[in-house]
């Protein structure tokens, strides 16, 4: 009961004119349970048990205390501490990540060679974008020399197979051979360009043989331009092996093979262009001179499936032959076409 109305009441109310109760005494005139439940708060205890506890609200003090000294906050529980040392940990790791990319970044930082002791290269790291894309770069590079490579040993129909089931693959490719080509003193793509424009006529219909991006019929707006390659990597595009078009006989005036006799089985693709072929139509090639054993036994052999030697233009880098579509055929091949040009390998970047 008396516990009950200190719960209601303050026990020492405040305040002018307020007098503090009297504690109630049992028979001996001691204080009785509620002058006890007054100073600690807990009903009915035993001196001894009294004397016990205020022990034990001593220690709990000193352990707070302990508490602060350790973690400068005051009042944490031992759960709290804990996490938060486990959060300065995580910052003193996170700041120490952060160094690391900053070095790996700028690359001031070199590795220290320890005599007899193989150090590892890094592992180019997510918080590293300049290692990271260093590596990327390489790997894109490789993967261009391999599709590249990959594209001069195997047969059109082949590389046509290999492309339609991973198309990918021509992003990759063109994109490795737009950044070889940039390094280039010129394109020999811009002369094919230039001598369309200046000496062919407006209306003569013109097919690129492996166009790769196209960029010749985007240039040569408002004429007629047929572009193949192995994927349609834009709306120009149309996709085929070259040993095989999808136009009819004689329907084209101009052919135009820039780089593009990349197949095992390339004269395939010549012989192609010469059924599109007018009679009289012209047929040019632009090759890397390196390529030629000899250039002379390439000219004989496209000129058995049809042609006639108009211009052999051998130059510092690639070869600039033009042939006109004939009734006849000169001569015969005598070469197998691995002998006559040779697969096209680029340098690592
Ligand atoms: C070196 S790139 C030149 C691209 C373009 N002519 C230029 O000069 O920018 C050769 C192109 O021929 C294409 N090609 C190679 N073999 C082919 C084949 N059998 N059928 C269709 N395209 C082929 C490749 O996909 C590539 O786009």
């Amino acid at each position: 009961m008396f516990a009950s109305l200190f719960r209601t009441q303050p026990s020492h109310p405040k305040g002018p004119g307020r007098s503090q109760p009297e504690p109630e005494r049992n028979k001996k005139g001691k204080p009785g349970k509620a002058a006890h439940i007054d100073q600690t708060g807990v009903e009915g205890l035993s001196k001894t048990q009294r004397r016990k506890q205020k022990q034990k609200q001593e220690k709990e003090k000193q352990k707070k205390q302990a508490a602060v000294d350790q973690t400068g906050v005051e009042g944490l529980s031992k759960t709290q501490r804990r996490k938060q040392k486990r959060k300065q940990e995580k910052e003193k790791q996170k700041e120490k990540q952060k160094k690391q990319a900053a070095v790996g970044q700028s690359g001031s930082k070199k590795r220290q060679k320890v005599p007899g002791v193989e150090v590892p290269e890094a592992e180019p790291s997510a918080r590293s974008p300049g290692v990271l894309g260093k590596a990327a770069k390489r790997l894109k590079g490789s993967r261009f020399r391999w599709l590249n490579e990959t594209l001069y040993t195997m047969t059109g129909q082949e590389a046509f197979k290999l492309f339609s089931e991973d198309p990918s693959l021509a992003d990759a490719y063109h994109e490795g051979f737009r950044a070889q080509a940039a390094k280039w003193p010129k394109n020999p793509l811009d002369e094919v360009i230039r001598w369309l424009k200046k000496e062919v006529a407006k209306d003569a219909v013109i097919g690129d043989f492996g166009c790769g991006d196209a960029r010749l019929a985007l240039e040569l707006e408002n004429r007629t331009v047929h572009s193949f390659d192995l994927v349609p990597i834009n709306s120009r595009v149309t996709a085929c092996n070259l040993a095989k078009v999808p136009l009819p006989k004689a329907s084209l005036d101009v052919a135009i093979f820039c780089l593009a006799l990349m197949g095992t089985d390339w004269i395939k693709f010549v012989t192609e262009a010469r059924r599109c072929l007018k009679l009289g139509g012209l047929c040019h090639i632009v090759e890397v001179e390196s390529r030629f054993a000899e250039i002379d036994a390439v000219v004989r052999t496209i000129e058995s499936l049809g042609f006639q030697q108009v211009l052999v233009k051998p130059g510092s880098f690639f070869v600039e032959m033009r042939f006109r579509a004939t009734k006849e055929r000169q001569g015969h091949k005598s070469h197998g076409e691995g002998e006559l040009l040779q697969a096209c390998t680029y340098r690592k970047r």
